[in-house]
């Protein structure tokens, strides 16, 4: 499904790479995070190439809210606690810094991007103490934060924390702009990465730097993403005939929405859930059933869902890869708020290749987390044992296939194997390997996406088995 960003921009087609190539960067991935990362190298004097598997902007980046802000939901208070006061308020000064880089480079570029400096609220119909809280400690590092209790929600609150001069935009007029200056291959997707080599699928790429923007690493060793994050998936309706907001909000509640206008449109963001543990389905439905509660003369113009990746720790993975990899840097782990991460990525990673440091590598530091044996084990064995699997695959039963009706998907078992189904309006079967291909674990059914997904990991694939999101790199293997 569109979402109204990928609706209302086209963004130029770029050419394949056809031959094997030298530079002095390349970067993996053409979404927020790889096209900033590349125009700041560029800025710097390095020649820099962005190999992108799809098309620019076609990941996460084109199914945003693009909210830019320091305030990702209540964040403060945690970080104060985990890592003390220097490193939440370095978070606080790299987040906010980053909004003021986006304008300034909107101003040098003259994009014309729905840029607007707006003010940014987390609202609860709740405990307000924590928000008074939170509030307490943004102020004591530095952001322009206030307790209040006035808002322009369709329903009261008991408090907000609002955060003043933040921003919004539409992020492919940015990107389509942006990426005019770059040297970009799009349906080029990286395979393997050997020391300064990137390998596609017929070529190479040879660069003393190369940094992974492609959301979750595909290198599984070293680095080891797969244990430091899961992803979370969350939905978005945007509605016409609403009235305007004054700034973006999201929820603390549990059930907390978010919101934002663009336009004529409000933006209603919700029904999150980590990415493979959606069996029920019912995501849009509850989105609805709000939207219908909140604005009863609201039309529903589009609708589309995306994930994240969230760090344990509540602090994006930004830098060196591993400390086994001095020439290999990631930008990851972005927990939803990617707009200001990204730029905050890009200028960290930008600033460590060509400076050699960074005021604020401490904080975002991937070399923080400590892998342990078993970990190591699981990823050494773990990817060996998916291969080959479903090799002795034979006919299921008509009483097993009829226990799945028609326009609805599920897992099946049948001598001691499982086999995802899914049945489509005609009746006509469609099955899959369960097993993901990525390290191994059992996919769930999604009947709000149609979509087999992982909960280990957030891959993602159709009910043909072709892969939609990684970490994996393969197709299913079908029957
Ligand atoms: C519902 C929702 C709402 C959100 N709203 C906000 C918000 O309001 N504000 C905010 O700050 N953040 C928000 N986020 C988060 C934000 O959208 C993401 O963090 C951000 O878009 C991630 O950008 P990225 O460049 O890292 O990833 P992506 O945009 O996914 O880009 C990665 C690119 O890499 C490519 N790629 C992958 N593998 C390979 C490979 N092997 N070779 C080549 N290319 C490859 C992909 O095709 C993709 O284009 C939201 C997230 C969700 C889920
Ligand atoms: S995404 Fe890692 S096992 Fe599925």
């Amino acid at each position: 499904m569109k979402s109204l960003w990928s609706a209302t921009c086209k963004i130029p087609v770029r050419k394949e790479l056809n031959q094997n190539i030298q530079t002095d960067a390349v970067i993996i991935g053409g979404g927020m995070a790889g096209i900033l990362t590349a125009y700041m190298l560029q800025k710097s004097g390095l020649k820099t190439v962005v190999l992108e598997a799809g098309r620019i902007g076609s990941g996460m980046t084109q199914n945003t809210t693009a909210k830019i802000t320091s305030q990702h939901n209540l964040i403060y208070t945690d970080l104060l606690r985990q890592f003390g006061q220097e490193i939440t308020a370095m978070y606080a000064a790299a987040n906010q810094a980053a909004i003021d880089e986006y304008q300034a480079l909107i101003i040098d570029e003259q994009i014309n991007c729905h840029f607007e400096r707006r003010p940014s609220y987390v609202y609860t119909l709740d405990n307000a103490g924590r928000l008074e809280k939170e509030t307490s400690v943004a102020e004591k590092c530095g952001i322009p934060a206030e307790f209040t209790t006035s808002v322009t929600l369709p329903f009261p609150v008991r408090g907000a924390v609002k955060f003043s001069n933040q921003a919004q935009f539409h992020p492919l007029e940015f990107l389509s702009v942006l990426s005019q200056k770059l040297q970009i291959y799009e349906n080029t997707k990286a395979f393997e990465i050997e020391e300064k080599t990137v390998r596609t699928e017929n070529h190479t790429v040879t660069a003393d730097f190369i940094i992974l923007a492609c959301h979750f690493p595909f290198v599984n060793v070293p680095g080891y993403y797969f244990a430091r994050m899961y992803q979370q998936r969350s939905y978005v309706l945007a509605l016409s005939g609403v009235p305007q907001l004054d700034g973006m909000y999201i929820g603390a509640d549990e059930k907390g929405y978010s919101f934002r206008s663009y336009e004529n449109f409000i933006l209603l963001g919700g029904s999150g859930h980590r990415t493979g543990q959606n069996q029920n389905g019912g995501s849009y439905e509850n989105l609805k059933n709000a939207a219908a509660s909140f604005y009863p003369a609201s039309t529903l113009m589009y609708q589309w869902s995306a994930q994240d990746c969230i760090p344990l720790d509540g602090i994006p993975y930004i830098g060196q890869f591993s400390s086994k990899t001095p020439n290999l840097f990631v930008a990851t782990g972005f927990q939803k708020w990617g707009m200001s991460s990204s730029m905050a990525a890009a200028r960290l990673i930008s600033d460590l290749i060509s400076k050699g440091d960074s005021p604020f590598k401490e904080v975002f530091t991937p070399q923080r987390f400590k892998i342990s044996a078993s970990v190591q084990k699981l990823a050494e064995n773990s990817g060996k044992s998916v291969k080959g699997l479903f090799k002795g695959f034979f006919s299921i039963p008509d009483e097993q296939l009829n226990q799945i009706p028609k326009g609805h998907g599920g897992v099946v078992e049948y001598e001691g194997e499982k086999v995802g189904i899914y049945k489509d309006e005609n009746g006509e079967i469609f099955m899959v390997s369960v097993r993901c291909p990525h390290l191994g674990c059992e996919l769930a059914w999604n009947p709000d996406e149609l979509s087999w997904d992982c909960p280990c990991h957030g891959s993602r694939f159709d009910y043909k088995g072709n892969l939609l999101n990684g970490p994996a790199m393969e197709n299913l293997n079908t029957l």
